[in-house]
């Protein structure tokens, strides 16, 4: 699908796919209450409370609020959908430590670096190239040097769709060698479990990009 009509989708669903409805938001009002892997890879990683994070989709998920709660005061979240943005923004409180960002990740040029990307299913939505190469630019620009990287994308056996729109799976080797030259700390497979039961089997990559930490 062009990168043109994806995205029109994405403004279309801001009409029915919401934070509040989605399985993320779901998930936390119920027992299984935090982002666990998303969680796990940050701390295998060594992100500090003190450490800036930028969460790529976030609008419809709960990360946001688990990393403020666990004091994170440099937190940034990029959605496309501004409604589900919006929604997080709203039930965070609207606290002046979380910027909003309400871009095509493919299309945006940080103006400044994070300490952390973390990305749970957008890579996914990227099935062409052109793309895939945008998103992995811009990761290269929003990471400080040593910045950590935390990638979630439907595995080899995941489903075709996701929120209706297809994707492209990824098995590890190859998640692991999208983003070319940086050290892959951790990889894993994680089965998701959908409230509704579903089970969507995802392949993780966690890791650093080149240069010294500042
Ligand atoms: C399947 S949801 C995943 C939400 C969340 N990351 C989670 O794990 O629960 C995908 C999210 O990514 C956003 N999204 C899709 N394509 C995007 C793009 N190109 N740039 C920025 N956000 C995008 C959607 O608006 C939606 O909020």
């Amino acid at each position: 699908m062009p990168a043109r009509f994806r995205i029109e989708a994405w403004v279309i669903r801001d009409t029915g796919m919401s934070a509040t409805r989605s399985s993320a938001h779901k998930r936390s009002r119920g027992t299984s209450l935090a982002p666990e892997v998303s969680l796990q890879l940050l701390y295998a990683l060594g992100i500090s409370p003190s450490e800036s994070v930028i969460d790529i989709g976030g609008g419809a998920s709960t990360l946001v609020d688990h990393l403020y709660g666990a004091g994170h005061r440099d937190l940034a979240v990029l959605d496309v959908s501004a409604v589900a943005l919006g929604e997080a923004r709203a039930r965070l409180g609207d606290p002046e430590e979380v910027e909003w960002i309400n871009a095509d990740v493919t299309r945006w040029q940080p103006a400044r670096t994070w300490d952390a990307w973390h990305d749970r299913a957008v890579l996914h939505f990227l099935t062409d190239d052109r793309s895939r190469g945008r998103y992995s630019a811009v990761l290269s620009q929003a990471l400080a040097p040593g910045g950590a990287f935390i990638i979630g994308a439907f595995s080899e056996d995941g489903p075709t769709r996701c929120s209706g729109l297809p994707v492209r799976r990824h098995n590890l080797e190859a998640l692991s060698a999208f983003l070319g030259d940086v050290e892959i700390v951790e990889q894993r497979r994680h089965v998701h479990r959908t409230p509704a039961g579903v089970e969507q089997p995802f392949n993780w990559i966690a890791g650093l990009i080149g240069g010294v930490k500042g």
